[in-house]
């Protein structure tokens, strides 16, 4: 092996050793996580690797590359069945009938080897039942909700047949223009890595195998427009957008999806260096990389290839095991083995990948039976129970003035304004109640009905023609509902057919008639809550000076509405958190808390870092909440005040619930190496944990910050933990309560003065 490789499988060792501690407990224990391989049965695996290699010797050329071909569904589907009967392709996509999945199982049954095909949707958050989306689950900041809700779609869609979904989205960003960040965890690195690893293990435990997507760098689309090129340092590559796919691989993901950006000029579907070098060499991945839908093809689009025979051998290349839907590698990749372009030995690497994937899955074992019995039936009450449990703990309180919610009894008359507060139609998700009759859905109306208190009345007007708002039924009835009662519930919702992928806006304030409908309402001086229905953070600024409350709802799914009612009348106290900062002004973004400081921070005049029209600050910052009740923090306590290189400090602090209702708080905690070799960002979250406390009560937490866990990446890609001094702080949302400093020194000094690495003092 060569130096430079040497140093590099080093780098990537102590990456990999660095976030270990990190992900294997959300509140930063440094407790190791076995790594990818060792989570199998070896025994079973060296079974799999034996049986693979004897089916491959069977195999003729176009059985394999059969094996790597993964078109979509289409009709009349005749064809695709004969295909299949020849050993021609190896997966289908968008198949969700079990009908259907029958009939390609049997006919691959019939074909010479009888192998097994991958059926593939994206099971996001919703088949039969909607959940809130995965934005909304990371807004739990409970990764052990997420797990559950992974689990019931997976369940759901193993129950029609299909055995591999395209999730988890672990893309970070810090870009709501980017409308796909309603898939993936937010703007934070070390959040998003224990929501990958949670939902690997929930759609696995459903029976799926997962697809972590899209490696690497899509969530930093240039303007937040879909499909767009990304720049990326080495350092903001491996320390931003690569854990959450690390976290996913330890938990078990058996694929990966390649991503349709560049990445600094080089597409990822040609990035040899990224699929090949990075991620199945220097992270050890050894299951199969499937191309983006028909992102080989594009790479003609992207002007790198003539057409998409040469499209195809270049992604072959770059280590992109599966075609989806191109059409390409059926197309070009026998041929390139016939002259020379490719060798056999490649193309039997990418083979056995997937084969050793539909080992893993089990689905050799698979009898004629198992298709017969689908649809199999799902436990509807436990997945509607889990998907309210999760709805229930990702509402983020933003405001609440004077006390505006919850609603009480001592207020007779509420008008509930909206219609989308009456309906479930508008509903989002990726594939509906694919393969499953629609449920039905309580909606917000009949949920605070069956609420009110006796003497209490709901005076409801739609306001609007559509669930979205973007054309007027009623106003004057609206108004007129407003000024009948004492409080005004408003439901708005972001749009309509926001369904995350190519759905980039420039405008993130309320659409349509909506911000008119709030200014009429706000016009009748009765207080306002506000609920607002989202996949993405909005531009609130304007309604947060209006509305007394804001309750950030998300997209609340099936058991939604009746969790909202449960939040609003205050039988349950809401308890999210934000995963991504809400700017004021579409002009801030990209916006997020840990940016880097600058040489000139802001004091108002004119050469400090600035807009001359707007704050820097953001309307809400990442992490923020708010409950019913109020929490104290006590000042932190350090087990020492340093540590070594390779050492650990327990930070412990007390929170106190000072209100006079039970609630829960995410207690989180942040870091700042204060001189480094680069300048490192003002805030990282490193730990947090979500508590319940009782009026009156308190609870000590300790967080186990390891040394090895602070470091970061440099530009040769090597990760260098400094000795330092840092600051710690804790509190309830980024902007936190709670601070104190320790030292990181070197590891054959303890003790010894701190040093930086960079200019240092
Ligand atoms: C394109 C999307 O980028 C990807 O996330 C999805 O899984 C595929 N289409 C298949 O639907």
């Amino acid at each position: 092996m060569n130096p430079g490789r040497m140093r590099s499988l080093l780098a990537f060792t102590l990456f990999l050793l660095a976030f270990t501690p990190a992900l294997a407990n959300p509140v930063g224990s440094d407790k190791p996580r076995p790594p990818v391989a060792a989570a199998r049965d070896p025994n079973n695996e060296r079974d799999i690797e034996r049986a693979v290699a004897a089916l491959l010797k069977r195999m003729t050329l176009e059985e394999k590359v059969g094996q790597l071909h993964f078109p979509s569904l289409a009709f009349p589907h005749q064809p695709q069945l004969e295909a299949v009967r020849r050993g021609e392709i190896g997966a289908m996509l968008n198949v969700v009938d079990p009908r259907f999945i029958r009939a390609f199982s049997n006919a691959a049954r019939q074909s010479r080897l009888g192998i097994p095909m991958l059926f593939a949707i994206d099971a996001i958050y919703a088949l039969k039942i909607t959940f809130p989306p995965p934005l909304a689950w990371a807004a739990t900041w409970r990764p052990e909700l997420a797990e559950r809700a992974a689990f019931e779609v997976g369940r759901e869609a193993r129950a029609v047949g299909v055995n591999w979904t395209f999730a988890p989205m672990v893309d970070v960003s810090r870009d709501p223009r980017w409308g796909r960040v309603i898939e993936g965890a937010g703007e934070d690195a070390f959040l998003a890595s224990a929501f990958a690893a949670a939902r690997v293990n929930g759609y696995r435990r459903g029976g799926l195998a997962t697809s972590v997507k899209h490696f690497v760098g899509y969530g930093a689309p240039e303007g937040g427009r879909d499909y767009t090129g990304t720049e990326i340092s080495t350092p903001e590559l491996l320390d931003r957008y690569l854990p959450p796919f690390v976290a996913a691989l330890q938990a078990g993901s058996e694929t990966v999806m390649a991503s349709f950006n560049t990445i600094n000029g080089v597409p990822v579907t040609m990035n040899r260096k990224l699929i090949t070098d990075l991620l199945k060499k220097q992270l050890g991945f050894d299951g199969f990389v499937t191309s983006d839908f028909v992102a080989i093809g594009e790479l003609v689009n992207h002007g790198v290839a003539r057409d998409l025979e040469e499209a195809s051998v270049l992604a072959f290349r770059a280590g992109i095991d599966f075609d989806m839907a191109s059409g390409g590698y059926d197309l070009a990749l026998a041929k390139a083995v016939r002259d020379g372009r490719i060798k056999t030995s490649e193309i039997d690497e990418a083979v056995r990948r997937v084969l050793r994937v539909k080992y893993r899955l089990g689905l050799f074992d698979a009898t004629p039976a198992d298709f017969a019995a689908l649809p199999r039936p799902v436990d509807e009450t436990s997945v509607r129970r889990s998907a309210r449990d999760v709805a229930r703990e990702s509402f983020v309180l933003v405001k609440n003035d004077k006390s505006a919610l919850p609603l009480t009894a001592a207020t007779p008359a509420i008008a509930l304004i909206g219609a989308a507060a009456d309906t479930a139609a508008h509903d989002h998700s990726w594939w509906g109640p694919a393969g499953h009759a629609k449920p039905v859905t309580e909606t917000l109306r009949q949920a605070i009905e069956k609420r009110l208190r006796p003497g209490q009345t709901l005076n409801y007007a739609p306001a609007f023609a559509d669930a979205c708002g973007r054309k007027y039924l009623d106003k004057g009835a609206a108004i007129a509902a407003a000024i009948r009662s004492d409080i005004v519930v408003f439901n708005v919702i972001e749009d309509c057919d926001v369904q995350g992928e190519g759905v980039s806006r420039t405008k993130l304030e309320l659409s349509g008639r909506q911000q008119d409908m709030l200014d009429a309402l706000a016009a009748t001086g009765r207080p306002i809550v506000l609920v607002v229905e989202t996949g993405r953070p909005l531009v609130l600024a304007k309604p947060d000076r209006q509305a007394d409350a804001i309750l950030i709802a998300w997209h609340p799914g099936t058991e939604g509405r009746t969790a909202l009612a449960e939040v609003l009348t205050g039988e349950v106290a809401p308890s999210g958190k934000l995963p991504m900062t809400f700017p004021r002004s579409e002009g801030q973004i990209p916006i997020a808390y840990n940016t880097l400081p600058t040489g000139r921070p802001w004091t108002g005049s004119r050469y400090t870092t600035g807009y001359i029209d707007e704050a820097n600050t953001p309307l809400y910052p990442f992490g923020h909440g708010l409950s019913y009740t109020t929490f104290a923090y006590d000042p932190i306590i350090l087990s020492q005040p340093a540590m070594s290189t390779t050492g650990s400090i327990d930070v412990e602090v007390m929170v106190r619930n000072t209100g006079s209702r039970t609630g829960s708080e995410v207690v989180q905690l942040y870091t700042r190496q204060l001189v480094a070799s680069r300048s490192r960002p003002i805030k990282e979250l490193r730990g947090f944990e979500k508590i319940t406390l009782k009026p009156g009560e308190k609870r000590s937490l300790r967080f186990r910050l390891a040394a090895q866990s602070l470091g970061f990446h440099d530009d040769a890609g090597r990760y260098v933990v400094e000795a330092a001094p840092f600051k710690v702080f804790v509190g309830g949302s980024s902007d936190t309560a709670v601070t104190t400093d320790f030292l990181i020194t070197p590891a054959s000094a303890r003790g010894a003065p701190v040093r930086s690495s960079g200019s240092g003092p």
